[in-house]
């Protein structure tokens, strides 16, 4: 199946990885170093839907797969979808649910969907107020997108109107002040044919930039997958009390969602609760997820945009996969690129020392990496690489994964040390 895959981070690595597995010819637009080596990259502008339209036509594809949030909300789902190619990843108007916090509590409120109480605040009076109902910690969030970044937990009353004030300067600035959800997150993500759910494995993500969670919010430091944790019948609640009705109101209001449904869930003392939607596969969940998913993935994501995600069932690998995130001195605050990487792979090895891809069930995930003039690899992005492990339990997936992770080099590199090690230790608890 001839596939043109949209994105050029790890989570489009991943997936690239997967559909070439799966025996897809691939063209990647606009790809990275490790696509490369998966398919064609070619260049184009993802955000623009003309542009995305006229590539997949160019190339013949049979299917388009979307990885990013920016080219959904700017429609490009919508215009390869009017010329006639199945497109996996929803329309304009479903990825709104992604694009607009508020929507997305719209959304819950008609589908009785349980979530975190919030309020829509266009003035610093308003988040005042809100924040004061509520008390600490405080939630404080960007309503529009902010690529992971634009969410503020914190108890100092002063850090948090700060931020409120910041997101109320931007043209249109809208947030919304929530109430704080205490206990574990979970990453699920859902299949959707506009119709049918289909749910893959959980998997839990990083957000901060510190070990022991402490820090800004990231776009993700690191993700595992499965929790063995999570209470039994986990999955079917969510499918049923959140994903299901979503998809169905978004249908009802002639929106359906064709693609991923990324809920992001709080398992709280009050039971379980949306902390987000996204309209895409997270990143780095997709990397852990995808590395125990056996079905082949073209043909899933296929029967997803052609609406016959009925008759797919899916077949998972036993063992746990774990990635760690290697991102630039500085990220996220403001990231230095252009650092020499090595130990990635044979052609960027300069210290003798064997690379990750030489390890059993290692491998490693390009996302801000670029090329350098003697093929050497460079970093170009504030997250650089995912590293992933995979084993036959959490513990030995963590010792494959920082393994991997060891053998690169790239100076003032932020890496944690701690992902999943918690769960590891069996101290990952849902409150009562
Ligand atoms: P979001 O962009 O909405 O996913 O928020 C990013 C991160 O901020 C989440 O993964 C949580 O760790 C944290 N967060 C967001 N909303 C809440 C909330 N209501 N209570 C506690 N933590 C939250
Ligand atoms: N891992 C969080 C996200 O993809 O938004």
């Amino acid at each position: 199946m001839k596939i043109l895959l949209i994105g050029s981070g790890a989570r489009e690595h991943a997936l690239a990885r997967s559909l070439a597995e799966a025996g897809a010819d691939l063209v990647i637009a606009p790809g990275n170093p490790g696509t490369a080596a998966l398919g064609e990259n070619r260049d184009v502008v993802a955000t623009d839907p003309v542009a995305v339209a006229a590539l997949a036509d160019e190339v013949g594809a049979e299917l388009v797969v979307v990885g990013p949030e920016a080219p959904l909300v700017a429609g490009v789902a919508d215009a390869v979808r009017a010329a006639g190619t199945p497109v996996f990843g929803p329309d304009a108007a479903a990825a709104h649910l992604e694009g607009s916090k508020a929507f997305a509590k719209e959304i819950m409120a008609a589908a009785q969907v349980p979530t975190a109480l919030a309020h829509v605040c266009d003035t610093l009076a308003e988040v005042e107020a809100a924040i004061d109902a509520f008390g600490a910690p405080y939630v404080i969030k960007d309503d529009g997108l902010a690529a992971g970044k634009g969410v503020v937990v914190t108890s100092d009353r002063a850090e948090a109107l700060a931020h409120a004030e910041a997101c109320l300067a931007k043209a249109g600035g809208t947030v919304v002040v929530e109430e704080f959800l205490d206990g574990p997150e979970v990453s699920l993500f859902c299949l959707s044919d506009g119709r049918t759910v289909v749910p893959l494995a959980p998997a839990q993500d990083f957000k901060r930039i510190g070990e022991g969670d402490t820090g800004l919010n990231t776009g993700g430091m690191g993700a595992y997958s499965p929790l063995d944790w999570a209470p039994a019948g986990l999955v079917d609640e969510v499918v049923e009390r959140v994903a299901q009705p979503t998809i169905d109101e978004l249908a009802r209001r002639g929106t359906p969602f064709v693609g991923l449904l990324y809920c992001g869930l709080a398992l709280t003392s009050r039971g379980l609760r949306v902390i987000e939607f996204n309209a895409r596969f997270g990143d780095p969940e997709t990397q852990v997820v995808l590395a125990r998913l056996r079905t082949p993935l073209d043909e899933v994501l296929l029967a997803a945009a052609t609406g016959r995600l009925e008759d797919v069932s899916l077949v998972w690998d036993e063992g746990v996969a774990v990635t760690v995130v290697v991102a630039a001195p500085g990220y996220p605050e403001s990231p230095s690129l252009g650092g020499v990487l090595t130990g990635v792979d044979v052609h960027a090895e300069k210290d003798g020392a064997a690379p990750v891809d030489s390890l059993p069930g290692v491998w490693v995930l390009h996302a801000g990496t670029a090329r350098g003039d003697s093929g050497e690899l460079v970093s170009s992005g504030g997250r650089v690489l995912s590293v992933v492990g995979t084993g036959a339990t959490l513990a030995e997936a963590r010792v494959a994964t920082y393994q991997g992770v060891d053998r690169i080099r790239l100076d003032g590199a932020r890496i944690r040390r701690d992902i999943a090690l918690a769960a590891e230790r069996g101290e990952v608890t849902v409150p009562e």
